[in-house]
């Protein structure tokens, strides 16, 4: 059986929430799946492919995953992969767009690696102790984590 990587790197929390449900429905999906912080990823011997999950701090993916791009670019690079980033506080298309070249921005440090999907999805903004701003569409993860499971399906049959 085929089996996924979801890594994900997050301070929060937040990012690893998503990971966790996109790595549920990729699962439903029929593949095998293990989910592990991108920092502890040491060897993608055991993949047949790679879904990155990051969140956006200070206009950059953070570190983790774009040490875990650098450090497995060769592997990455023929292994079918997708990226979701995780920032805006809200879906207008100008925080998207931002996001977007943001993730961008990560992905062109590594250009041979060619992920078949990426997406950004709403984050989570803290005020305080006990108020958040939940930005994160649970709906479109898991229309995206769908269309990944067929996409890497459609890479893994070829
Ligand atoms: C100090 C700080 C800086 C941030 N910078 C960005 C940013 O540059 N772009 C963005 O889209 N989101 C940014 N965010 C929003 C975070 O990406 C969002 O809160 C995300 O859900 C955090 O993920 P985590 O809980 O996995 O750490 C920032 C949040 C904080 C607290």
């Amino acid at each position: 059986m085929n089996t996924v990587l979801v890594a994900y790197a997050t301070k929060h929390g937040s990012t690893r929430e998503v990971a966790a449900d996109v790595a549920r429905v990729i699962r439903q999906a029929g593949f095998e799946v293990d989910i592990s912080p991108a920092r502890d990823v040491k060897s993608l011997d055991l993949y047949q492919a790679v879904v990155l999950g990051g969140a956006l701090y200070m206009g950059r993916l953070h570190k983790d995953a774009r040490k875990l791009l650098k450090r497995k670019r060769g592997e990455l690079a023929s292994l079918p992969l997708a990226v979701f980033a995780m920032g805006p506080k809200s879906t207008e298309p100008q925080e998207l767009e931002g996001a977007r070249a943001q993730l961008e921005r990560a992905l062109n440090a590594v250009p041979e690696v060619k992920p078949l999907a990426t997406a950004i999805f709403g984050g989570v903004m803290k005020f305080g102790k006990k108020k958040a701003l939940d930005a994160r569409d649970w709906e479109a993860i898991q229309a995206w984590a769908e269309e990944v499971a067929h996409k890497l399906g459609a890479a893994l049959a070829r």
